[in-house]
């Protein structure tokens, strides 16, 4: 949840830019290519690639009889996007995922299953194409199509989403849902629609994989199943590292004998606690909170960031489904609220510029004193990283290898950008797949690096944004060869936006439109007329 925005890492050149005239601004202000790419998103390939595709982070739902909690489900969002489009490109897509019964991990479900997650717009456009019953399955299952505006404020002052660039108002939507429930809706739908043929399910762990002859590809994967018994899946296609915080690629590569670089991997801590607190709120309950019309269809009804000198608190109100609201708070600190009297001394120790929303404050406190008793969920995030697979030379990264989600790379959650993110890596994984020439009957030895080169150019200034901002708080520990100094001129850049975007809508505009990856960050630096955008 929050305020970043992935082109500060150009600060230092806007000057310049910003002075160099007309080109520039085309270059800027058309979509990126990756809007365009939606439109194979979901296209089926006549002719499909020999192999099995395996997908390693899937999802299991335990058997009812053997487990307390039957309806928790475990599953990788990357899993289940990359399942079903692999399905458009190979006739056989295995997902494999480990279980509750696995004895040796007896509680693998992910930490993240009941916090806040407000969705981008980018994500929600992706899967209406993978699914066309996507927003009929939403709503059925107690979802919100809401507009994609999380009702961002900074420092206290609000930062506009642009809905006068739209016909009728009419941004761009996304859902509005619990991220347990959304997870049940998008394995639903991967088992209902007609590829699900062609897809197998392996409740199971990948315990690696072997390399070829020469070193060029992987020959075949192991799999421990849930009875104990390794099964080896051999003629492989593609292997696909969904593993999340895991990043399991990294050792099965390794051990595989595949020479990967030292400093492979990039990490660094922002050293922040996250509580969401889920309330039951009835009807009658929610028609006497005060939270203004504006601000009832979208995402967020509000989020509050803090001004990075003073921490990385992120404070959210959001209706989710079924008569649920969380409220979400993070902190540097081990003082985040753990019962109902904590919530409203916390909030108002907040520090800003502009005080937080009376009527937001007014909101909590009716639900502190109405609601029954909230449910508490307190996590400390670790540390977020970067696997620099596009850094490895072609020759030594299997042709056959990707990652994709959080076992890539991971962003400060308070951004929001996680699912969007997955759904930019899955949007340039399918075009490559498309790019291919239709004749091939093995993907080529530069499969692997050409998706990840893709894909750097595409995330890496998520990655630059986030962490840059988030050493200006005094809490967050930098990567290794950098210091919290790193990205002054970054995070100064950061500032003005946000202060220009507060009093001019066209600046507001830009700004939303790459918060929400509809819009590349170049798109910051052209000082134009926010209407000749096209809108997607
Ligand atoms: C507190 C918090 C709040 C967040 N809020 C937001 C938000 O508001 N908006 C947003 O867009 N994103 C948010 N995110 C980020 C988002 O949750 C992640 O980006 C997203 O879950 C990544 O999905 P994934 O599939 O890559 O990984 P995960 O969802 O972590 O799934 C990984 C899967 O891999 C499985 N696995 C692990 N090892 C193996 C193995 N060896 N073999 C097979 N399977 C394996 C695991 O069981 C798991 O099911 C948040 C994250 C956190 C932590
Ligand atoms: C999520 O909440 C449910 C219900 O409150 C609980 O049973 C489960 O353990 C929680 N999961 C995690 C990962 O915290
Ligand atoms: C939410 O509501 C829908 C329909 O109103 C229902 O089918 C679904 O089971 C509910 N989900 C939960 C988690 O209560
Ligand atoms: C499933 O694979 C078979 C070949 O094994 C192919 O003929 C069929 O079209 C595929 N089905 C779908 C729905 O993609
Ligand atoms: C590796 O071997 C395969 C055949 O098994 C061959 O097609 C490929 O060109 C070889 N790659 C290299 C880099 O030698
Ligand atoms: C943008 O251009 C349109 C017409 O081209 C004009 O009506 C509008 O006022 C301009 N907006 C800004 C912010 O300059």
């Amino acid at each position: 949840m929050g305020s970043s925005h992935s082109s500060i890492y150009l600060a230092s050149t806007a000057c310049v830019l910003l002075s160099s005239g007309i080109v520039w601004q085309k270059v800027c202000i058309s979509p990126p290519e990756w809007i365009e790419e939606l439109n194979t998103l979901g296209r089926p390939k006549k002719q499909k690639l020999p192999g099995t595709a395996v997908v390693c982070g899937g999802r299991y739902v335990a058997p009812v009889v053997d487990v307390p909690h039957p309806s928790i489900h475990y599953q990788s969002i990357a899993g289940t996007v990359v399942s079903r489009l692999l399905a458009d490109h190979f006739d056989r897509v295995i997902l494999v995922d480990p279980e509750l019964l696995d004895l040796e991990k007896p509680k693998t479900r992910i930490m993240q299953y009941n916090a806040t997650h407000a969705v981008l717009s980018l994500f929600t456009d992706g899967a209406r194409r993978l699914w066309p019953n996507f927003d009929a399955e939403l709503r059925a299952a107690g979802g919100r199509s809401v507009y994609a505006d999380i009702q961002l404020h900074y420092s206290g002052i609000a930062v506009p989403a642009p809905y006068r660039d739209y016909p009728g108002a009419r941004l761009p939507d996304t859902l509005g849902m619990r991220r347990s429930e959304t997870q049940k809706v998008l394995y639903g739908l991967l088992m209902q629609h007609p590829t699900a043929a062609n897809i197998t399910v392996w409740p199971g762990t990948v315990r690696g994989v072997e390399a070829s002859d020469n070193q060029s590809s992987i020959r075949s994967v192991t799999v421990r199943k849930l009875d104990g018994t390794q099964v080896v899946v051999h003629d492989i296609g593609l292997v696909v590292d969904c593993t999340g915080r895991t990043q399991a690629g990294i050792k099965w590569l390794e051990t595989a004998g595949f020479s990967l670089p030292d400093n492979l991997r990039s990490s660094y801590n922002p050293n922040i606690r996250y509580a969401t607190i889920c309330f039951s709120v009835s009807p009658e309950l929610e028609s006497r909170l005060p939270i203004p019309e504006f601000a009832i269809n979208s995402v967020c009804q509000y989020v509050h960031t803090q001004h990075f000198t003073y921490g990385l608190s992120v404070n959210v109100l959001m209706k989710t489904d079924n008569n649920t609201m969380q409220v979400m708070l993070t902190s540097s600190e081990d003082n985040l609220p753990r019962s109902v009297p904590e919530i409203l001394p916390f909030i108002s120790k907040i520090r800003t510029h502009a005080p937080l929303a009376s009527w937001f404050v007014k909101t909590v406190e009716i639900l502190c004193e109405n609601c029954d008793e909230p449910s508490f969920d307190n996590i400390k995030i670790p540390e977020q990283s970067y696997v620099r697979y596009h850094s490895v030379p072609t020759g030594d990264l299997p042709s056959n290898f990707i990652a994709v989600g959080d076992a890539h790379i991971q962003l400060n959650p308070v951004h929001a950008q996680g699912f969007a993110k997955l759904m930019l890596n899955a949007i340039t994984l399918n075009s490559v797949l498309h790019s291919l020439d239709p004749r091939v009957s093995i993907l080529p030895g530069d499969f692997s690096s050409r998706y990840f080169k893709k894909n750097d150019a595409r995330t890496k200034g998520l990655w630059e944004a986030t962490r840059l901002h988030d050493y200006g708080s005094p809490a967050c520990e930098p990567m290794a060869g950098e210091t919290r100094d790193t990205g002054r001129l970054a995070r100064w850049f950061t500032l003005k936006l946000f202060s220009a975007a507060s009093q001019h809508e066209e600046v507001a505009s830009v700004l939303w439109r790459v918060r929400n990856m509809i819009a590349a960050d170049t798109a910051l630096l052209a000082p134009t007329n926010a209407s000749s955008f096209v809108p997607v």
